[in-house]
């Protein structure tokens, strides 16, 4: 898989000329907040490093991070990715959405067609996503997504000093 169309969208591999965007999209406080492993400040360096992992990781079935772009103009909307765990035959997702581009409904749209994709192509038994409870865009994308929220890990995760929840939601295949 090298790349997924929906509708609007085109989800891509990320290459290095998309550095400047995704850093200048990620270097947002409010994509920190609410994701687990988006660094602040976010520098092009650290854009560049991350999308240098993609096509070892996608070759290996690993991970996949896709690019969320404008199927018309090709602009860059986000990120759409999926961490397999073949062992569980499951998979994990996770997004984000640059704040110009918030509320058109694209990351839901993106997420649909990974879901899809985790499903059909991967034959994945499972997709799951961990959120914030302070993240009510995100709840809304996944109960679009007809993702059940399954329970409450409680102060799962450590950020800025503070020991967090993270709301754990579920979907499987024979729901998707
Ligand atoms: C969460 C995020 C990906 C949503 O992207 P998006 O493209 O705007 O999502 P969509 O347009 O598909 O859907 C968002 C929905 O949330 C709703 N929403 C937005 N802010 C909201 C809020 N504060 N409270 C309740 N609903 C809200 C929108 O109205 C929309 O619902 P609708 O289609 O019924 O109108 C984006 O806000 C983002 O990147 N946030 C930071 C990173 C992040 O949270 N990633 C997910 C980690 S779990």
């Amino acid at each position: 898989m090298k790349q997924l169309e929906t509708n609007r969208l085109i989800l891509r591999m990320f290459t290095e000329n998309d550095g400047e965007d995704v850093a200048a999209m990620c270097n947002n406080v409010k994509i920190y907040q609410h994701t687990l492993h988006i660094p602040y400040p976010y520098t092009k360096q650290d854009a560049l490093t991350w999308i240098g992992f993609h096509e070892e990781n996608r070759e290996n079935e690993r991970m996949y991070d896709l690019a969320v772009t404008d199927k018309l103009s090709g602009e860059l909307f986000g990120s759409v990715g999926l961490s397999i765990h073949k062992t569980f035959n499951h998979g994990e997702l996770g997004y984000w959405i640059g704040e110009a581009h918030w509320g058109k409904g694209f990351a839901t749209e993106a997420a649909e067609a990974m879901i899809q994709f985790a499903f059909d192509e991967k034959r994945l038994h499972k997709v799951y996503t961990r959120c914030f409870d302070s993240n009510p865009a995100s709840g809304k994308v996944l109960a679009k997504l007809g993702m059940k929220r399954e329970g409450v890990l409680r102060e799962h995760v450590r950020k800025d000093g503070k020991y967090l929840d993270l709301l754990h939601y579920g979907l499987l295949a024979s729901e998707g």
